[in-house]
């Protein structure tokens, strides 16, 4: 059985001291949490020296929730993969909804950005999901297949084992409407057979695939208890060390 990943995402949130806090509270109490469940924190940039120093040692996982496709050079206000391996980061994250629809970023900038990432030894979480309008005219899997095509083209099956992919409808992003789980669940499927039909059998399995978008402490069990959901990328619910532990906690249950 995959172990789940359950992943923090604190976008543009908390002050220094609020984000070095969360942090050592993770690094106290994950402590608990044995072995059984990956967990990850995704900070703003400019906390992720202090935090990736706080859970040196720790179960935890640090990583960036974006970064840019090129290597070095003259690019005003970006952070390449490399400058985030060098403070300690391990994971990334790579096409949240956000930065689709806010930053315009296409399928095609994410796929260079996952060529990024990987090629400086970054684990990406790739993110897909629907909006609202797209899942009413019954085009979720449609939207979700392209969005997979495109963004995992030219990567080869070894690239691909490194990847996590998060299923979050944008309709449940900060809304506090979740998917049903098995209306998770089925995209998840979705998403594993395109995986199969793309790589090896072996990648589709062994890939884990997050669901994101409102989960909670509440909702986490009936979530993360479906068979093809392997873990949760979590955003309001990750500010706070009792939500969070409590989504991890839901996890190691159900391992
Ligand atoms: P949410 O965010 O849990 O606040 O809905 C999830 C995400 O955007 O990753």
């Amino acid at each position: 059985m995959k172990k789940q990943f359950i992943a923090g995402n604190w976008k543009m949130n908390l002050t220094m001291g609020e984000a070095r806090s969360l942090a050592e509270k993770l690094c106290d109490e994950s402590d608990n949490s044995d072995a059984v469940v990956d967990i990850g924190v995704f900070p703003a940039f400019v906390f992720l020296r202090d935090v990736c120093e706080i859970l040196r040692g720790s179960k935890v996982y640090v990583g960036a929730q974006n970064m840019y496709l090129e290597k070095s050079g003259a690019f005003t206000g970006e952070v390449s993969g490399a400058m985030l391996r060098d403070v300690g980061c391990t994971h990334v994250i790579i096409g949240h909804s956000e930065r689709r629809t806010i930053f315009r970023e296409t399928n095609s900038m994410i796929n260079s950005k996952l060529k990024a990432a990987l090629s400086c030894g970054l684990k990406p979480i790739f993110c897909v999901g629907e909006k609202q309008e797209e899942r009413d005219a019954e085009r979720t899997n449609e939207v979700v297949g392209n969005q997979l095509s495109e963004g995992l083209a030219g990567l080869t099956s070894e690239q691909a084992n490194e990847l996590t992919i998060a299923y979050e409808p944008v309709w449940a992003i900060g809304t506090g409407k979740t998917a049903t789980p098995e209306q998770a669940n089925e995209v998840h499927s979705f998403i594993r057979n395109t995986i199969k039909s793309k790589y090896e059998n072996d990648t589709a399995q062994c890939i884990r695939i997050q669901y994101g978008g409102s989960v909670n402490a509440e909702n986490a069990d009936n979530l993360l208890g479906q068979p093809e959901i392997d873990g949760a990328l979590v955003g309001g619910a990750s500010l706070e060390p009792g939500s969070f532990l409590d989504i991890v906690s839901a996890a190691v249950r159900l391992s």
